[in-house]
């Protein structure tokens, strides 16, 4: 097979090359950089899933179930740092993939990808209908229950009574066809809405906790994390090593319990959503000014502020509200109502639809970059990197995105969304951790402005948490399982049978159109 076959990779030198040819200013600084990342990281995570996995899940537990992703998270933050270092350009870790291990790890990167990005836009657009209706209802405006939950969930009013069996959640597949209609007319954010939309989630969010804290009751912190259900049978040790020990082989034999240790690591899988995001830094590489310095700085900074604000927000939640009440779509808003300040649930309503807005947008559009981007390549056929003659914007690829996304939206559950994208996140998060490992093993003299601490201790921490939150989320759902491998084994038989075959880099053809020079990274052993 001509150039090294389904391990062909790319040169640091080519992905620079190819972006060098982009006409994106360089203009964004480590502030900006941070403030691109809340921007991303604030979402559907915190404003509505926080609430259900305390309710179903981890109870109280939940501040450590944020204590638990947001350590993983670090680690992953550093080491999509120390790559953002070495590859200062746009694409984030489908470019460092097609520069390390090969074309093949690139592709399924690509896959893994697109269940983040794409479902993450669908995800959050969920969480958007729910706080538009709670704020419609404020003004006696009722869209029909059926109307806004996927077919087979069921709708609760606000003291959790069933009222309706949902049909479709139209709310939010408007939203999504909105965010794409923005997106083929060309209208991204521009850096200094971002910033306003950032301060008004970060104030929403700040003003919950300082208004809020008032208003705790601590007794609703105890016990912190609750008696599993069903217990354990009677005669298991109850000291915390072995609650550990027997949460794991729980989460390796896929056990059904609620509450409990298991329960506490198993609301930290699904509240990783909250924490996606922080890596879209990465992707502005090419639109920054000091790359090497500013991306690990926006990178960290941006996950840093959010991990204390979710730790924060879900000790007051929880300490307002019974955790048993808090599996509602709007929970922050009903936290506020409990303490009835109901002109500031007004205003958190509002945020929030501003926050996730900006969420959505900024999904939608990193999606289309990656199908924009493995289309460049050859991976995807050539119609996906289609420019608009007059709006300048990948149009075809935006619509088959937005409208993917909006099918996604209307007829799949919250729950099941938000733990595909889980899946996929967690999954490329551990390559990027074992990237790390890889390049340092085959690339030791390669200059790398930043370097990750503690290593190989954080990588190696990183690939074994994201595996451990991935199987708690593969064995307690047949469906969430059949769907990931499902879709992998089909995305792989993509590759060999279209793929493979039109790859730029396995004809040799360099994107920018030059002929491709060095193919691969400085390898030990080349
Ligand atoms: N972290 C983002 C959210 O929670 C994706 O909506």
């Amino acid at each position: 097979m001509a150039n090294g076959g389904i391990f062909r990779r790319k040169s640091v030198a080519q992905i620079q090359s190819e972006h060098e040819h982009g006409e994106l200013k360089r203009t964004l600084g480590a502030l900006n950089l941070t403030l691109l990342g809340i921007g991303c990281i604030i979402g559907t995570g915190i404003f509505v899933l926080t609430g259900r996995a305390a309710a179903d899940f981890a109870g109280p537990g939940i501040m450590i179930s944020f204590i638990i992703t947001g350590t993983l998270c670090a680690f992953v933050a550093l080491c999509y740092a120390e790559l953002a270092s070495v590859l200062p350009v746009s694409g984030s870790a489908y470019s460092y993939s097609y520069a390390s291990m090969g074309e093949v790890v690139a592709w399924v990167m690509g896959l893994l990808l697109i269940l983040e990005y794409g479902l993450a836009g669908s995800t959050v657009a969920v969480g958007w209908s729910g706080y538009l209706v709670s704020l419609l209802k404020d003004f006696n405006i009722i869209i029909p229950p059926e109307l806004t939950a996927a077919p087979g969930v069921a709708v609760k009013d606000a003291a959790g009574n069933v009222i309706a069996t949902g049909m479709m959640n139209l709310p939010a597949m408007v939203a999504l066809l909105a965010v794409t209609a923005l997106l083929v007319r060309g209208v991204t954010e521009s850096t200094t809405v971002n910033n306003v939309i950032v301060f008004i989630k970060v104030g929403v969010v700040v003003a919950f906790i300082g208004i809020g804290a008032f208003y705790v009751n601590p007794d609703l912190w105890t016990p912190l994390i609750p008696p599993q259900d069903p217990p354990p049978p009677p005669g298991t040790a109850t000291d915390v090593f072995s609650q550990i020990w027997s949460a794991l082989v729980g989460i390796v034999t896929g056990e059904e319990s609620r509450f409990g240790v298991s329960g506490v690591i198993h609301a930290a899988a699904v509240i990783f959503f909250a924490y996606l995001g922080f890596e879209a830094v990465s992707t502005a590489g090419a639109e920054s000014r000091n790359p090497a310095r500013d991306m690990p700085i926006g990178i960290l900074a941006s996950l840093a502020i959010c991990t204390v604000l979710y730790i924060l927000t879900s000790a007051v939640l929880v300490g307002i509200v019974p955790y048993q009440s808090l599996d509602n779509p709007a929970p922050i808003a009903l936290a506020v109502n409990e303490i009835g300040l109901g002109w500031f649930a007004l205003l958190v309503k509002i945020g929030a639809l501003a926050g996730l807005s900006s969420v959505m947008l900024v999904l939608l559009y990193g999606q289309t970059r990656i199908f924009y981007t493995m289309s460049r390549d050859g991976l995807l056929p050539g119609v996906l990197s289609k420019v608009h003659p007059k709006f300048q914007t990948p149009w075809v690829n935006t619509l088959l995105v937005g409208l993917l996304a909006c099918f996604a939206a209307g007829f799949m559950s919250l729950d099941a969304l938000a733990d595909l994208s889980n899946v996929g996140a967690l999954t490329a998060f551990g390559v990027v951790c074992a990237t790390v490992i890889y390049l340092r093993f085959t690339s030791p003299d390669l200059k790398r402005p930043f370097r990750v601490p503690l290593y190989p201790v954080v990588p190696i921490l990183g690939v074994l948490m994201c595996g451990l939150l991935l199987l708690s989320l593969l064995t307690r759902s047949d469906h969430t399982r059949t769907f990931f491998l499902g879709y992998l084994a089909i995305g792989m038989v993509v590759y060999f049978v279209y793929s493979m075959r039109s790859s730029k880099l396995g004809k040799g053809i360099l994107v920018t159109g030059h002929e491709a020079q060095p193919m691969e990274l400085p390898h030990k052993d080349d």
